[in-house]
């Protein structure tokens, strides 16, 4: 992860790097930090706390320059603590940011050691800064090109040194970085977002590129070190402040955001039609004969729930795997599978390994399900379906899951249509339900007050259980991930039939299980596994649909949840499951959006 940006202009560019790194805290925030060029020498500011401090800092300091480098670090080598954060410095003489990891440090560490360089930090971005350091003859692009032969594993790295005062030389491999353009001035970062207000000019670096960053240029070679056009596209990223309203947090405002972030995402259209997934889609989804879908995380979660929706609307089979698994398994590919990558960032560097993995096994077809449109995953796709999510700051993910709900649902009417399994009435009959799910929405956000209520008693607790069957099973693992990730509780999701085969030894009175209770076909047996848990005192929170016939009784707290919403209704349920996150959080003081030892966006594997 962590976020980089870097500057070269004719102005004091310290504030355009701080305003950078405020936009880039969603890609860690263990530490920060920031190098200019001040008189001929590398001076820097870094601090353990947020952006915010390190504002102070460089206020207090008068920290200033026209060229300069700027972090914010989410720790893979080393504490964070200040020795470690970036900028890192060799010698006084060259300043580093680094995005990524380098697998082979240590054998350069030592090699280094060898050459006499001492070792301050415990990053692995120092070895980069020695090793520049150790091939600098008079010019940085040169010195970098040879140090990046040598490094294995992901990197994106923008480089400053005292003897060249209007230069940034920056390389990527495995993490992403882009240049902008501006007049008199060029900048690096790692998301165009950084510099929006600078530059709506950019140029988004392929793997292998070094590029350097002067006043009047930017000059970019590739991996063989050959001269490199490289497109520049205009990009009006919105960088303003996005406010909170009348929320707390920005998680509980994406909660809140859903009704409008689903009724953009919907498709205008009256019908379900391939090309909504791009040109060249209506014949190659008559082609395909199944699915393999990769993700990580939460967007995992949404291709479990998908699967369901592919197998049973459009009998297509579907498999649906952890990123992160699928790229370093043997696997037997399949070139009339769809490969979908679903990704809110679209940077995920897992996802997009295993795409990349997907595509070197020869699978031709690649959709992205994506809200970012810019993102590497929809460069790499041949099809790609935006969600309109809009802005997500809240490090867990809300509103980015149900529009890829919406997106994947779309897509299963689609092949379902395609393959002749969705008559005429049935396709409106999807139209019509989708239309009204932002109202349905609605009326589900209005259990808030109830919600809180439980939350209280949540707050006090070190473990939760999850159940869900069939299609609301991911939805249980989705409302657990919610609570572990922000609450800091203990929680794991089954789907209810399993409860007997191990999980059901851990309920005591003291262990809440969370219920998802659609008025569906496993109702019934859904019930008897509510029975099982009360029978051994267990605390059963059920959310159940109006018609379910579920009713508070000693040991079982009920939600009423509006009625059925059909094949739509994990779009529905997972929404209390993301209150009773938040406000269990909230209950505990945790820090929502930012929660601890996680980022927004994981470029790192
Ligand atoms: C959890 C969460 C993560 C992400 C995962 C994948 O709330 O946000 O689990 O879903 O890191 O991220 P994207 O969707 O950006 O690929």
């Amino acid at each position: 992860m962590c976020g980089i940006v870097g500057a070269v202009a004719q102005r004091n560019i310290v504030s355009v790097l701080i305003e950078g790194l405020r936009r880039l805290e969603y890609r860690g925030y263990d530490s920060c930090g920031v190098a200019v060029l001040a008189d001929g020498e590398p001076r820097r500011a870094r601090s353990v706390a947020r952006v915010a401090d390190l504002d102070d800092q460089v206020r207090d300091t008068k920290l200033g320059g026209v060229t300069g480098i700027a972090h914010t670090r989410w720790a893979t080598h080393g504490a964070p603590v200040t020795d470690n954060a970036h900028p890192i410095f060799s010698r006084d003489t060259l300043a580093i940011v680094h995005n990524g990891i380098i697998e082979n440090y240590e054998t350069l560490r030592e090699m280094l050691r060898g050459k006499g360089y001492e070792f301050v930090s415990q990053t692995d971005t120092e070895v980069i800064a020695h090793l520049i350091h150790s091939v600098y003859r008079g010019d940085l692009f040169a010195a970098v090109r040879e140090t990046v032969q040598q490094l294995h594993g992901a990197y994106a790295i923008a480089v400053l040194h005292k003897d060249q005062p209007h230069t940034v030389v920056g390389a990527r491999q495995g993490s992403p970085l882009v240049v902008g353009l501006g007049e008199g001035e060029n900048f690096l970062a790692s998301d165009a977002l950084a510099l929006a207000g600078s530059t709506d000019r950019f140029v988004f670096l392929e793997e292998g590129d070094v590029c350097e960053l002067t006043l009047d240029g930017v000059r970019i070679v590739d991996r063989d070190g050959q001269p490199a056009q490289r497109d520049a596209r205009q990009v009006a990223a919105y960088g303003g402040a996005v406010e909170l309203g009348p929320y707390r947090h920005f998680m509980q405002k994406e909660i809140f955001e859903q009704p409008r972030a689903i009724s953009d995402t919907i498709p205008q259209a009256d019908a379900f039609d391939a090309s909504l997934f791009g040109e060249g889609a209506p014949k190659v989804f008559e082609e395909i004969d199944s699915l393999l879908i990769l993700a990580c995380g939460t967007s995992y979660y949404s291709g479990l729930t998908a699967k369901y929706w592919l197998e049973s609307i459009a009998k297509i089979p579907t498999q649906v795997e952890i990123a992160s698994e699928y790229r370093y398994r043997d696997s037997v590919p399949n070139p009339k599978a769809l490969v979908v990558v679903i990704s809110q960032s679209g940077e995920t560097a897992d996802t997009l390994a295993a795409l990349k993995h997907a595509q070197s096994l020869g699978h031709p077809h690649t959709l992205a399900v994506c809200n970012v449109g810019t993102s590497a995953m929809v460069r790499q796709t041949e099809f790609a379906f935006l969600t309109h999510a809009g802005r997500e700051i809240g490090v867990a993910s809300t509103k980015a899951f149900t529009t890829q709900l919406v997106a994947l649902f779309v897509l299963a009417a689609t092949l379902g249509k395609l393959r002749g399994h969705v008559d005429a009435s049935q396709e409106s009959n999807y139209i019509k339900q989708l239309r009204h799910l932002p109202a349905a929405l609605n009326s589900v956000l209005a259990l808030e007050p109830q919600i809180i209520a439980w939350s209280e008693e949540f707050s006090r607790k070190e473990n939760a259980l999850f159940l869900g069957r069939g299609l609301h099973y991911p939805i249980a693992l989705e409302g657990a991930l919610k609570l572990k990730e922000i609450s800091y509780i203990h929680a794991e999701a089954y789907p209810a039939g399993e409860l007997k085969h191990g999980p059901l030894a851990l309920v005591t009175e003291a262990m809440p299980v969370v219920t998802v209770a659609p008025n569906d076909a496993l109702l019934e047996k859904l019930k008897s596994n509510i029975q099982e848990v009360r029978a051994r005192g267990g605390q059963l929170y059920v959310f159940a649909d109006a018609d379910t016939r579920i009713v508070n009784a000693e040991g079982l707290h009920v939600i009423r949840m509006p009625e059925h919403y059909g094949l739509l209704s994990p779009i529905l349920h997972v929404v209390p499951l993301q209150l009773l996150a938040y406000h269990t959080a909230c209950a505990r003081g945790t820090d929502v959006d930012k929660p601890r030892n996680l980022a927004k966006s994981v470029t790192v594997e």
